[in-house]
């Protein structure tokens, strides 16, 4: 890896062994983008990249010379209305009213390792020789604000990672209103755009079209990253599939209103923006304040989509979730929301986590209802105490019940919010964000405390520390279950009040970072009712989501196949519930339900006491499989193989990092009579090797699995006689492949 200035051309060439990212200075001192993607040899000039050719209908930059127009030429920070009119990267309102902008090359800074970002998640390195990073200056010289460009390239994988720094160095202040993490314009639109979009319950549901001349966007206007987009998409190329082809994934490192979008211009040159939502932004900068954007991060493949998620799976898992569990494999838990809801009691909660530890569970989780007068969802939000009604022994009490039946304990937060009725709310009415003179609106009868507001983290801190360092807690399940509205804080003036959606998400990050240092130890799991908050910002701070309120299993093949496009298995929380499932009310089997949740952490939403022994039984050999096979289902080399938006069957698989180990998951959605003879190809065994299926002991070279594939057409025939073994709607299997000498 090493990032290249050619001073003659003003040149910079960032490669690694598997990408380049060209730029040069442009003749207005503006920074042209000019190449990014497959590895390319090294030269001094690229400047035939950067095309002059003049066309009508168009403005020039330099009087006299139709040779420069930013509307022909790629920018890396684009900025709108000097000759460029698409959509910017940046822009300032200044105290004359104008908002035009011309940042200039002034130096540049070439570094090993990355630095971290003040208050904000990022990707980082353990050793410098990890990556390195180039700072880029650049000067608006009439205002006097800075731009600095942030970009790190690492030793491995086509992965860059991008943002930007702006000083106002000038003698007044000024309004950002655009600041954006990154720009990058391509320079064709030959693009299918993808995202993962959908609904509470819905999450992450994979959308593909075809880019086309005019703006396609993804965004959250709601306070975090919402259920209905996700702060990631994908453009590849018409042909590129899972296993073979380019394509670019952008991700964005943020919690809270983000934009992700590509405009194809009238010359089908792409311009991709992703950062903080410019709509309602408006952060005021005083002379010598700073403002830093998240972070985005760019991940280039020639190996299909495959390709680009396991790099952005190693990045996620390794760089950028942190701590104790970050290499660890997940606890397996019961937790008992599905299982009891808010009726339960101090015994009933025991008799739970009792059956769950005797089926070879490791951590018990209180969901919500343990505090306050919080008996339904109208009361005690805010007031973290236990019930003494429910809990006569506290939290402490019962964590050392959980802990003598030799299980950990783990509890339910949602430290955001507040109900009115509740000791919090009446004792800081005004602790809440809600805009003068309006009502303010509630969702599932909560309010949102104003984390902007350094107090407001500080007393929630409090309260939680007291409880975290009293009672023997290992996880906490982090919840936030409503989207913001009327985004006002009492504590700012009026001329800051852009500033408040993202005030508030650095409020949760410090929040985060406190406990994280704090309680080292503690497993944080991130919820927004269920799926509303699954983003690489909240994976910093907690290395696995609670990925969607729905655990039908049918529903999660959709939902954990799209966020795997993001997001390592390691992160994605997944369990087994009752059927009928309290979602879909849908009946499946019960090895389905586990066989997709071992895609993921793992777990049980139920009460095992319910269950029958023969159940219980099959419960228990899940765990232990589970057990066994964890450390390869959760930081395996994860491939997507059957897609369950393009038909019946779903299929994917995790290897092993030595490949000496490989699970399969099969799903069929519905069962059909006399069925096609099928195979499936695998992928990611090392080619010589012999793999022993385990259950069937049969034996297969890795190359024939990979090649020819592995035969899963089954017995399911027209009549009862003659089925050998199918099962029916919403069957699956696993396929354990050990390798093995062959004699
Ligand atoms: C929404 C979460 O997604 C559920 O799992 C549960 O924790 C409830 N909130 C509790 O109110």
């Amino acid at each position: 890896m090493s990032i290249l200035f050619y001073e003659t051309t003003k040149t910079f060439h960032l490669c690694n062994q598997e990408i380049s990212y060209i730029m040069t200075v442009l003749p207005n001192g503006h920074m042209g983008q000019l190449y990014f993607g497959k590895r390319v040899s090294q030269r001094e000039d690229y400047s035939y990249l950067y095309e002059t050719a003049s066309r009508p209908m168009t403005s020039y930059v330099f009087e006299g010379d139709r040779s420069l127009s930013l509307e022909h030429v790629r920018q890396e920070y684009g900025v709108y209305g000097t000759t460029d009119f698409r959509r910017p990267a940046i822009e300032i309102l200044q105290p004359n009213g104008s908002r035009i902008c011309d940042f200039r090359y002034k130096g540049h800074e070439i570094m090993k390792g990355k630095p971290g970002l003040a208050g904000l998640p990022a990707t980082y390195t353990e050793k410098d020789e990890e990556a390195e990073t180039l700072r880029i200056l650049l000067e608006d010289t009439l205002t006097g604000v800075t731009l600095e460009l942030l970009y790190t390239i690492f030793a491995g994988g086509g992965i860059l990672a991008r943002s930007a720094k702006i000083t106002n160095k000038g003698e007044e202040s000024v309004h950002l209103t655009t600041a954006m993490s990154m720009c990058m314009d391509l320079p064709d639109c030959n693009y299918e755009w993808l995202q993962f979009s959908g609904a509470w319950a819905r999450e992450r549901h994979l959308k593909v079209r075809k880019l086309e001349q005019g703006i396609q966007a993804v965004d959250s206007r709601r306070g975090n990253s919402s259920h209905e987009h996700n702060p990631f998409i994908v453009l590849k190329r018409p042909e590129t599939n899972e296993r073979q082809g380019e394509a670019i994934g952008f991700s964005l490192i943020y919690s809270g209103n983000f934009l992700a979008q590509a405009e194809v211009d009238t010359h089908d040159t792409t311009r991709v923006l992703m950062g903080i939502h410019p709509m309602g932004f408006d952060w005021k900068l005083e002379e010598g304040e700073s403002f830093q954007t998240p972070e985005a991060v760019m991940v280039y493949s020639e190996r299909g989509l495959n390709g680009m998620s396991q790099t952005f799976h190693r990045l996620y898992q390794k760089r950028l979730a942190r701590g104790y569990w970050r290499d660890r494999a997940r606890p397996i838990l019961n937790n008992n929301w599905e299982a009891t809801y808010f009726d339960f009691t101090e015994d009933r909660l025991v008799e739970i986590a009792a059956k769950a530890k005797e089926c070879g569970v490791e951590l018990f989780v209180l969901d919500d209802g343990w505090f306050g007068e919080r008996n339904n969802d109208h009361a005690g939000l805010g007031d973290w105490v236990a019930n003494p009604k429910r809990l006569s022994g506290g939290i402490t009490g019962l964590a050392e019940r959980i802990e003598e039946l030799g299980m950990k304990f783990g509890l339910w937060f949602e430290p955001e919010m507040v109900n009115k009725d509740s000791d919090l709310y009446r004792k800081h009415p005004d602790w809440i964000l809600s805009t003068p003179g309006r009502s303010a609106s509630q969702g599932r009868n909560q309010y949102v405390l104003d984390f902007a507001r350094k107090e407001v983290v500080d007393c929630i801190y409090e309260m939680m520390e007291k409880i975290l360092g009293e009672a023997k807690i290992s996880y906490i399940k982090w919840d936030m279950n409503r989207s913001i509205t009327e985004c006002y804080s009492a504590a700012f003036p009026p001329e800051r009040q852009g500033e408040i959606f993202h005030r508030y998400i650095l409020g949760v990050y410090d929040l985060y970072e406190r406990l994280n240092t704090h309680f080292p130890q503690i497993l944080f799991e991130s919820c927004a009712s269920g799926g509303g908050r699954f983003d690489p910002g909240i994976l910093y701070y907690a290395p696995q989501g609670w990925a969607s309120d729905d655990s039908d299993a049918v529903e999660r093949l959709k939902i954990q196949y799209g966020t795997s496009f993001g997001y390592p298995i390691s992160s994605i929380g997944s369990h087994v519930s009752v059927t009928p499932n309290h979602q879909v009310f849908r009946n499946t089997p019960l090895h389905t339900r586990a066989n997709v949740a071992y895609f993921g952490t793992f777990g049980y939403e139920l009460d095992l006491n319910k269950l029958t022994e023969e159940e219980q039984e099959k419960v228990k050999a899940q765990i232990a499989f589970m057990k066994e096979h964890r450390e390869v289902l959760q930081f395996g080399t994860f491939y997507r193989l059957k897609s369950p938006f393009e038909g019946n069957i779903t299929c994917w698989m995790t290897v092993s990092e030595d490949k000496t180990e490989a699970v399969v998951g099969w799903y069929r959605t519905l069962s059909h009579v006399n069925m096609p003879y099928t195979r499936v190809r695998l992928e990611g065994l090392d080619p010589e090797l012999c793999y022993e299926n385990k259950e069937t002991k049969e034996i297969f070279f890795g190359d024939e699995l990979m090649n020819i594939g592995l035969v899963t057409s089954d017995g399911m025939c027209g009549q009862m006689e003659e089925n050998t073994g199918g099962y029916g709607d919403f069957d699956s299997r696993l396929y354990v492949f050990q390798a093995v000498r062959k004699d």
